[in-house]
């Protein structure tokens, strides 16, 4: 007797032939069983031969193939959709390659590198039998105390929109049906960072209007880039959550912008609209509520399972609104082609592209980039910087040093990696971390870069945290685990002491300072901005040694720097860099690469300046609190280089310019130090009188150059008079003409900017 298989396996078939074919066999129970994403730590029969999920996410690399091994054996063997975070590289695989965070990588201002970034990820992830990754974040981060700051790229809707694009671009690859595609998440949509007092999920005190004005732009163009899926946000807005918000979901997103892809809720949004929200009495009314308002898959509520079978069955929810959800996760299935093949782990693949070389070498170019140097007196590069040549061979003249590498985070793996990635808390297969070979510390960095016959010295000097059980108990409400409390170390003299002689016996100290993963992430935003444990008082002892130092920042997010930190001889914010970030640390201080990493969000003097960012709105009075200036300690777009440039002679081509034109200008950027540049020349504009109160500069365009030194290069920028737009009073995004001033320059600062004017008029 021969079986004929059904059309929907029929590959040779048109894709929504065989979607439909498939919807008219399942049983309403296996259509909502589709709906579910389930944690893959649970018990696997449960959540697969059980709920029926479509979905599963955090499998461990032991359990993936059991998953999908089990959803072939379902009775209609419906493949799963597998995903994880993999948001600077495959987190949770021992030793894959992991690159700076994503706030690191927005220090390069280069999308093309973010792209080849994410395309490395996904050959890596892909062979891993995950489909989907949930990056990028698009929050446009606000409050610096908020725990995901580390997970943005900043502070500017452009900027991020741009480099989000980007990672959609190298994620997905050339289509769906590359085998080494993985569907990209623009999350968290939208107006999550919206926090008050940096609390996560607090309830984001947005209008429409101020949505569309900034929150907005990022997510609009990862639709645009034709990014497949978007994740919900945890947050209510104006007493609606996320999950519930029609306008968002469908007027905006699907109607607008014409999102066909699919919708995931994050963590549970659907049962805390019951137990956290209280907005819905029962699971029943959640599943109503979110499935109308045209949520797809339903992360980690297994309780959606039967309430929206008990909906459906009492009427509130038509089975045909169940069908369209469950049509778009299909969709997905069919379209990664895995009812033909489950694209299961591939050890022989995995073998070839994990943590490779070639991903290595891209990770050392991306933590070079993303390094900012925020500070230097002159001492960096030491020694007038040495040459390749010089590194790992004894330098000619015989100079001897000494470098004390000393602090908390000098040569902590962790600090190098930051939060998603080995030990960082949200899987429970890698308490030890990614392997410790993988990870260049700074103190690795320094030993493996510096000429033979240097020494490379030791101390810890402190401790950051004492962390203690939560009282509460292990996990959250929700199962996800809770982290341990963080309590300050104290200030041990006895380490302080070792530092301090260590940094008296060298001729340089770099301290490594800055956070750890427990004041970093989700549930772990921070009330200050402080260095803690006893960083200050190492600081303090190590700058009063008089031994030249150089400050290393290692943290999730900007930290308020100490006195001594700033009368350090050079700082460089390094955030989190990745595997590779110790050796870049080392080749930047010793010379032998440029500093060419540029700020993308503000940092503060001092917490009670938030929100720091650049682009805020005109009209407040003042420019100063009565016992602080408002000016944050560095600006969107500062970074210093180790050769000296000017900026001059802006040209506007065309002085007016058409609504549907585009401004062009020119600018004459010269290197006048002796090193060369890799200058990135920042486009504002500020729109002179608005119908509506808006920013007072925007960033527009930028450009990197290279700038040999002593040469000139005459940048061309162009900006489309669409771009120079606003949200008006009624909500719609338009261009009103006008004067104009374009700003251009280093910095986002007035005192880096030279200016121009020109005028948009009707055509
Ligand atoms: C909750 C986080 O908010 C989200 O970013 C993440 O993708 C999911 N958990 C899954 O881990």
């Amino acid at each position: 007797m021969t079986t004929t298989s059904p059309p929907f396996r029929d590959a040779s078939r048109p894709l929504e032939e065989r979607l439909e074919d498939l919807l008219a066999r399942m049983t309403l129970q296996e259509k909502i069983g589709q709906m579910l994403q389930l944690d893959a730590r649970d018990d696997l029969d449960y959540v697969v031969a059980n709920k029926l999920a479509g979905s599963i996410l955090h499998a461990s690399p032991e359990r993936m193939l059991a998953a999908i091994e089990l959803s072939a054996a379902t009775r209609l063997g419906i493949p799963l959709l597998t995903a994880d975070d993999c948001i600077h590289g495959h987190s949770f695989w021992p030793g894959a390659t992991i690159f700076p965070t994503q706030l690191g990588m927005a220090c390069s201002w280069d999308a093309e590198l973010v792209e080849r970034m994410a395309r490395a990820t996904a050959v890596e992830v892909a062979a891993t039998g995950i489909h989907w990754t949930f990056s990028p974040v698009l929050c446009i981060t606000r409050d610096l105390r908020w725990g995901r700051v580390n997970e943005t790229f900043g502070e500017d809707p452009l900027l991020i929109g741009e480099l989000g694009a980007a990672m959609v671009r190298g994620y997905q690859g050339a289509g769906l049906h590359d085998p080494t595609a993985v569907l990209a998440c623009a999350k968290h949509f939208a107006g999550y960072s919206e926090t008050q007092g940096g609390r996560d999920a607090s309830e984001a005190d947005l209008s429409r209007r101020k949505l569309r004005s900034w929150f907005l732009p990022p997510f609009e163009r990862a639709a645009r880039e034709g990014c497949r899926t978007f994740m919900l946000g945890y947050q209510s807005i104006d007493g609606v959550p996320v999950t519930a918000n029609r306008w968002l979901l469908n007027d905006v997103l699907k109607d607008e912008w014409k999102f066909t892809g699919t919708l995931v809720t994050d963590w549970d949004n659907v049962g805390r609209m019951v137990w956290e929200q209280r907005v819905c009495a029962a699971d029943v009314e959640a599943a109503m509520v979110a499935v109308r308002a045209g949520n797809d898959l339903v992360m980690t509520t297994p309780s959606f399972f039967e309430g929206a079978q008990e909906a459906v069955r009492r009427g509130l929810l038509g089975e045909k609104e169940i069908d369209d959800a469950v049509r778009r996760i299909l969709r997905l299935k069919f379209e990664l082609g895995l009812f033909e093949d489950p694209r299961a782990p591939d050890p022989e693949r995995q073998r070839a592209v994990i943590g490779c070389r070639e991903h290595a070498e891209l990770n050392l170019e991306m933590a070079r980039r993303s390094l900012v140097l925020l500070r230097n007196d002159g001492v960096l590069p030491l020694e007038g910087g040495l040459t390749a040549d010089d590194r790992g061979r004894a330098l000619a003249n015989g100079q001897v040093r000494t470098i004390a590498v000393i602090g908390p985070n000098a040569d902590d793996p962790q600090a190098m990696l930051g939060d998603w990635a080995g030990a960082s808390g949200q899987v429970d297969w890698m308490p030890d971390g990614h392997p410790r070979e993988t990870v260049t510390t700074v103190l690795d960095g320094f030993r493996s870069a510096v000429p033979d016959g240097w020494t490379v010295t030791y101390a810890r000097g402190t401790d950051i945290e004492r962390l203690v059980p939560d009282p509460e108990g292990p996990e959250y409400l929700d199962g996800q685990p809770r982290p341990p409390l963080f309590t300050p170390a104290p200030v041990d003299d006895a380490l302080i002491a070792e530092a301090v002689s260590a940094a008296r016996t060298a001729d340089y100290v770099v301290a490594v300072v800055g956070d750890t993963v427990a004041l970093t992430g989700e549930g772990c935003s921070t009330a200050t901005l402080d260095l803690q444990g006893g960083q200050v008082a190492l600081l303090e002892a190590l700058v009063a040694t008089g031994t030249p130092v150089v400050v290393v920042l290692l943290h999730g997010k900007p930290s308020v720097l100490p006195d001594a930190a700033l009368a350090a001889t050079a700082l460089i914010e390094a955030f989190n860099p990745g595997m590779r970030g110790g050796q870049a640390l080392a080749e930047l201080v010793l010379g032998l690469i440029e500093p060419s990493g540029r700020l993308p969000l503000s940092v503060p003097r001092h917490v009670g300046q938030q929100p720091v960012y650049y682009n805020q709105v005109r009209g407040q009075h003042g420019e100063r609190y009565a016992d602080l200036t408002q000016e944050p300690l560095f600006v969107f777009g500062e970074g210093l280089s180790y050769s000296a440039i000017e900026y001059t002679d802006l040209a506007i081509i065309d002085e007016v310019v058409a609504l549907d034109g585009v401004v062009r200008a020119e600018v004459t950027v010269s290197n006048t130090g002796a090193r060369p540049v890799l200058e990135t020349v920042q486009a504002y504009i500020s729109d002179l009188v608005t119908s509506v109160t808006w920013a007072k500069q925007e960033l527009k365009a930028w450009q990197q150059v290279t700038v040999p030194p002593g040469d000139s290069v005459r940048v061309q920028l162009r900006i489309p008079a669409a771009a120079c737009s606003l949200v008006d009073a009624e909500g719609r995004r338009v261009v009103e003409p006008g004067a104009f001033d374009l700003l251009v320059g280093h910095s986002s600062r007035a005192a880096d900017l030279l200016r121009a004017r020109f005028i948009l008029s009707q055509p």
